[in-house]
């Protein structure tokens, strides 16, 4: 009898999309979802459900912002209460200073803040700040980080072997056709945690750089936590040399902890980039920081602008979201990273149980699942983007669809985002998907004489 194709309806709009939609879908991270673009009905909770009625429990959260899971209620009702008050003004209103008194409140760098609607011009904003500040050209990031998709900051997320160059002198690659190629001579990456390199390279062109920008917890390759002592001493080097300091934390920002990595790690940049968790899932970025630099934003030396910027709606939305997360001593943080941290520990033993190597690092409310190509280091397995290129993407492409067909989302580059509203009985459903799953694809004979069920 023939296979029921359980994603009939989402590969047949996909189809239909794609003849007037460029690659059927309007993000190109997308394209490379598995087992394919899904079209997508409704969520709730941890919850989301496809157009062919397959109920998954969701691990992407819109690649990071659902920190409360999807239609947390006060967030809704606070975006709706502001929509029936107006979308948009073109002004000022009140909600906007109700959310920059929060940050500046939670946020250790904070003193000044301005609202975008992406990570991508924020990070443009603060780039152009650092230039304006320090009169130096030069951008200095890290192999294998991302700063979203404009043309000068696109380099050497996800470099190609044949291109990337030395380890420790990698080559600043472009990721996109048609990307400004002046850019290419203001931007120098090096590879992240490695503070030797950093400081030979500042020792002899520190006078030429603006800005370092950095994660700091590397989230865009296999969430690579900073090595013990690396970004105080980066911090320190910034200030030696009068270089402004960056965080990217549109990731890690009200994810790591409330007050972002830089209160995890107690680390203040000067400038900080927030986006995604800030508002459950509305647009909404922001750049924040000293007031010295953002000030010259404010007395409009350094231009920056948008017509959505602080657009009512998502400030209502953030507004709300950080009171929820501010609520009782961050108390949705201790739950997220104990959900998460059983998570991890249940993936870990049932690897170990079935005798197939696993590398799972992070943290509990962000984590990286691979599988190694080798033999694993004790210790932290992958310490940055070189190290993390040893893994066999093809079987966790094929463990990411494994898992989709038993209910369970998860993004392709092996991140796992957890939320408040992932539950227990989320977690023991999901390691049972991960253990057949598992033997599905590291271990078919097995599958096969188990016939193991999806
Ligand atoms: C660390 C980091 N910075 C910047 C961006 C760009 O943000 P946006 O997609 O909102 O433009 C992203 C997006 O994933 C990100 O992960």
């Amino acid at each position: 009898m023939a296979k029921v194709d359980r994603y009939a309806t989402s590969r047949a709009y996909l189809e239909r999309a794609s003849k007037t939609l460029a690659g059927g879908v309007s993000s190109n991270v997308r394209r490379g979802d598995k087992p394919l673009p899904l079209y997508f009905d409704h969520a709730k909770g941890a919850h989301l459900w496809d157009v062919d009625g397959n109920r998954y429990i969701d691990y992407v959260l819109g690649r990071g912002p659902l920190i409360l899971g999807h239609g947390a209620e006060e967030v809704i009702e606070a975006t709706c209460r502001q929509l029936e008050r107006g979308q948009i003004y073109a002004a000022q209103h009140p909600l906007e200073f109700e959310l920059s008194e929060r940050i500046c409140k939670i946020v250790p760098c904070a003193e000044r803040v301005r609202f975008g609607i992406s990570g991508s011009e924020a990070v443009h904003g603060a780039l152009r700040l650092a230039r304006a500040a320090t009169g130096r050209k030069i951008v200095l990031k890290f192999e294998g980080q991302y700063h979203g998709w404009l043309d000068n900051i696109l380099y050497s997320l996800a470099p190609h072997e044949d291109a990337m160059g030395d380890a420790l002198h990698p080559n600043g690659v472009q990721e996109s056709r048609g990307q400004f190629t002046a850019a290419e001579s203001h931007v120098v990456v090096l590879p992240w945690n490695n503070i030797a390199v950093l400081e030979e390279h500042l020792a002899q062109h520190a006078g030429e750089i603006a800005a370092i920008i950095t994660e700091p917890i590397m989230a865009n390759t296999a969430v690579i936590p900073p090595l013990p002592g690396y970004l105080e001493r980066v911090r320190e080097l910034c200030t030696q040399y009068g270089i402004v300091l960056i965080f990217d934390e549109v990731i890690a920002g009200f994810r790591a902890s409330l007050a972002g990595a830089q209160g995890r790690f107690g680390i203040k940049p000067d400038l900080t980039i927030f986006g995604k968790a800030i508002a459950n899932g509305l647009p909404i970025s922001c750049i924040a920081g000293r007031a010295d630099l953002m000030d010259l934003i404010g007395n409009g030396s350094v231009g920056h602008g948008g017509t959505y910027n602080s657009i009512p709606p998502a400030v209502a939305a953030a507004v709300a979201t950080l009171d929820i997360l501010a609520q009782d001593d961050g108390a949705v943080y201790k739950k997220i990273e104990k959900t998460g941290q059983a998570l991890m520990d249940g993936i870990r033993k049932i690897g170990e149980r079935l005798g197939i190597p696993l590398i799972v690092q992070g943290y509990g409310a962000l984590f990286y699942i691979g599988f190694p190509l080798g033999p694993v280091d004790e210790g932290q397995a992958i310490t940055n983007y070189r190290t993390a290129l040893k893994v066999d993407q093809e079987k966790y492409n094929s463990f990411v669809s494994a898992l989709a067909d038993r209910g369970v989302r998860v993004i392709p580059r092996g991140n796992w985002f957890l939320s408040s509203a992932h539950s227990p009985a989320d977690v023991a459903e999901t390691l049972e998907a991960v253990e057949a799953s598992l033997i599905e694809v590291c271990q078919p004979a097995a599958a096969v004489a188990l016939g193991a069920s999806k």
